[in-house]
């Protein structure tokens, strides 16, 4: 591990610095079924990121070794680093045309020049293989093998004790939001309190979905943390008012939907709907 710590720096610079991302649509496809059997649950081990792992030390190795001069270990590592790009090329059959293992022997040859501007000059077009690969399929990996699915998790209302699908309780939560917006809109204060009542508890309870998930409380410090504590205090002052001031409310809302409702969803949302969209593609 500490190893990869040192030279992936290193690599991420080669890739970078020959291979800038050009195309400017993403398209986020379905990973190719073939490759869910290098992780779990398929596999025990994460087999396809231990494989990247193997080819990153490698690839890192015979620079490293280059600049101590180190010329048995560059060799060594060149060697290695071909022979796992070409068992890596076999593990799914669909990716099979990202590689090229001719850029491949050619990198390993100039390493064993040990001229180390040779060997960076080759790099380049097999780091692009690398990078090809990583641009168009990366967020799809992740969002496949280290997304858990929201779609999964059901809550409990603390309202109506009803047990319900997530996606349904966000839209619970999202009306008694506008329950009391809108009463207080129309200066309906008394309506206002009664709503904010059910709406805090309805989201105060998300609570108890983030541990689905997350295995330390340290995450609880956001969203449903202090900053909903201290907007739902400031709605409950205002509405308790002999006269609430609507630029105190309004604060607080905004609060609320920033910290609570907006920051969450720009981490969590993104992957929810990517995996929507291709379980709604699985089931035509
Ligand atoms: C756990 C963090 C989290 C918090 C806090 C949160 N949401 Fe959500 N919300 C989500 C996720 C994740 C989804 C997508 C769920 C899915 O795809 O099934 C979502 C979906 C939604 C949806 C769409 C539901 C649908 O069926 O399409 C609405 C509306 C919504 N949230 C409103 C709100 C409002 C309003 C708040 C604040 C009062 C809020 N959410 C707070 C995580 C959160
Ligand atoms: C055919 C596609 C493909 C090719 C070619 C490829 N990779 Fe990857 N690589 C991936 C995917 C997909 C991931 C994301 C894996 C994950 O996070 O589960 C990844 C992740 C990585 C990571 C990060 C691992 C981690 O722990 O997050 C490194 C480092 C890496 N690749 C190095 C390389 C190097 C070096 C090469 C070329 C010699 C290469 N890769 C070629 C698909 C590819
Ligand atoms: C369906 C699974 C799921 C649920 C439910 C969920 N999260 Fe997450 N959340 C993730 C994943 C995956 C990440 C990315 C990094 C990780 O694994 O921690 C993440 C990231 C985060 C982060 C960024 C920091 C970090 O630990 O990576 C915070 C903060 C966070 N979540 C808070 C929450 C809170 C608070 C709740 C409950 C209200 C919640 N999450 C519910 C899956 C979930």
């Amino acid at each position: 591990m500490k190893m990869s710590k040192i030279l992936l720096p290193f690599l991420v610079f080669i890739l970078i610095a020959v291979n800038p991302v050009q195309a400017k649509d993403m398209i986020v496809k379905e990973p190719p079924k073939s490759l869910s059997k290098y992780y779990p649950p398929e596999s025990k081990e994460p087999k396809w990121i231990q494989q990247m792992h193997k080819m990153s030390a490698a690839f890192g190795g015979v620079f490293v070794n280059l600049k101590e001069k180190d010329f048995e270990n560059v060799d060594k590592h060149a060697d290695k680093l071909v022979e796992e790009y070409k068992k890596t090329s076999e593990m799914v059959p669909e990716w099979e045309e990202y590689f090229d293992i001719k850029a491949a022997e050619e990198f390993v040859a100039a390493a064993k020049t040990h001229d180390i501007a040779k060997a960076g000059k080759a790099s380049g077009k097999l780091g692009k293989t690398c990078g090809k690969c990583h641009g168009d399929n990366e967020i799809s990996v992740w969002t496949k093998f280290h997304w858990p699915s929201f779609h999964k998790i059901k809550v409990t209302d603390p309202v109506d004790e009803k047990e319900i699908e997530f996606d349904k309780y966000m839209k619970k939560i999202s009306s008694s939001f506008k329950g009391v917006t809108v009463n207080f809109g129309e200066g309906q204060y008394g309506r206002a309190a009664k709503a904010l009542k059910g709406f805090k508890s309805r989201y105060m309870e998300l609570k108890s979905t983030c541990s689905k998930c997350h295995t330390t409380d340290d995450v609880k410090l956001f969203y449903v943390g202090k900053d909903a504590e201290t907007a739902f205090s400031g709605l409950i002052k205002e509405l308790n008012a002999e006269k609430p001031n609507p630029g105190n409310f309004w604060k607080n809302v905004g609060l609320l939907g920033k910290t609570g409702c907006k920051n969450c969803h720009l981490v969590h949302r993104p992957y929810s709907f990517i995996k929507e969209a291709w379980e709604a593609e699985d089931k035509k």
